[in-house]
């Protein structure tokens, strides 16, 4: 690795002129408009995310409901940790945090789906982990070190999605009736 050289007088200037820009600087690398909007569908994705796991805390009922159901809390509430995260990278950046619910399902990547039975429930959990696992492991590529505080955020939410997608794998195979939904097989499927 060369020797890191900075011109500290100019980095200083630059902060000084363009301080209403906040945390992003001239060195800032990514295209931060495009950066902000695929924050906001990571950002609609958690709410929904979290809105599905609540609803599914509150539904599951039956034999083994009690662990699963607060596994779905501890989802929900580590969900909502990270919409604020993302929120708050999203104000960093300069831009505005989304939080309208009219087209929150749309912008989300991954999608609300009830479920009738807590087989049906932890099914659909696994299908938005695995698909909240793809597109962000496809951020943190596209993200590509220009905007490294951003690839860290997004691989440090990546890494408790990973988490939440194996706790919903343990609890259907320990569930009666082992078919795998056919869904599974594609995780970009929406
Ligand atoms: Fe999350
Ligand atoms: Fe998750």
């Amino acid at each position: 690795m060369g020797q890191f050289t900075a011109d500290i007088e100019k980095i200083r200037d630059q902060a000084r002129a363009h301080m209403e820009k906040g945390a992003v600087t001239v060195g800032y690398k990514a295209d931060r408009k495009q950066v902000i909007a695929v924050l906001n569908d990571v950002l609609a994705t958690e709410i929904l995310c979290n809105l599905r796991y609540r609803r599914h805390y509150y539904m599951a009922k039956g034999m083994n409901a009690e662990s699963i159901k607060a596994e779905f809390l501890e989802h929900a509430q580590q969900e909502l940790e990270h919409a604020d995260w993302v929120a708050e990278r999203i104000t960093q950046l300069g831009g505005e945090p989304n939080f309208n619910p009219e087209g929150l399902a749309t912008r989300s990547h991954a999608q609300y789906v009830e479920g009738t039975s807590l087989r049906e429930m932890v099914q659909e959990n696994l299908v938005a982990e695995r698909i909240a696992v793809a597109t962000y492991s496809e951020i943190a590529r596209w993200l590509n070190s220009d905007d490294p505080t951003t690839e860290k955020l997004i691989k440090d939410i990546l890494k408790v999605e990973e988490e939440h997608a194996d706790d919903m794998l343990n609890f259907l195979e320990s569930m009666p009736g082992d078919d795998v939904p056919a869904r599974l097989a594609d995780p970009n499927q929406k």
